[in-house]
């Protein structure tokens, strides 16, 4: 059993990861609707990541014995974004998140909560790789600003991530 302040705040990362999923689906179907069908599915693959990190977050509360609590899902920003514009919200939205593991872990420490903390490790690690895959992308995407060049080509090269993540399994059944 965790205690009744690490039981709320891991609810929060919870809702958080589920605003994380709902965040990139409406980033996949804006790059759909802009016929950017490997970017759209990349989002898609994310979204699918998303809810399994809610999910993961779940069933630990749900194994501590913790009335979960739902909370509303605030909705996705709706405004125009250009592809770098996405990539951009993408990394920012990623360091809000690793800011967001970070300070949990920080509170399972004080509390001297091991279960917690060796719980979000796995996250702390994730978070590593998440911001990394975006950084790289944004790198190479703000190479080409947003010209059909570069965008064609980010748009193939994500069109494979996504088919891999697919294939893997990691990115929910409708995609591929
Ligand atoms: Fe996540
Ligand atoms: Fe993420």
């Amino acid at each position: 059993m965790i205690s009744k302040d690490m039981a709320t705040r891991m609810s929060n990362q919870l809702n958080m990861e589920l605003y994380s999923a709902y965040f990139y689906l409406a980033l996949s179907s804006r790059a759909e609707t802009g016929s950017l069908k490997g970017i759209s599915d990349w989002f898609m693959a994310k979204h699918f990541e998303e809810q399994a990190h809610a999910m993961k977050i779940y069933h630990y509360l749900k194994d501590q014995d913790v009335d979960i609590q739902l909370q509303a899902i605030t909705a996705p920003p709706a405004e125009e974004m250009s592809v770098l514009q996405m990539l951009e919200a993408t990394l920012e939205h990623e360091r809000e998140v690793t800011k967001a593991i970070n300070d949990l872990v920080d509170h399972a420490l004080t509390e001297k909560d091991h279960a917690t903390n060796i719980f979000l490790q796995w996250f702390v690690t994730e978070q590593i790789e998440e911001e990394a895959t975006v950084g790289e992308i944004l790198g190479r995407l703000r190479l080409f600003g947003d010209k059909p060049e570069g965008l064609l080509m980010i748009d193939n090269e994500l069109g494979v991530m996504a088919a891999t993540l697919a294939q893997a399994g990691a990115a929910g059944p409708s995609i591929g």
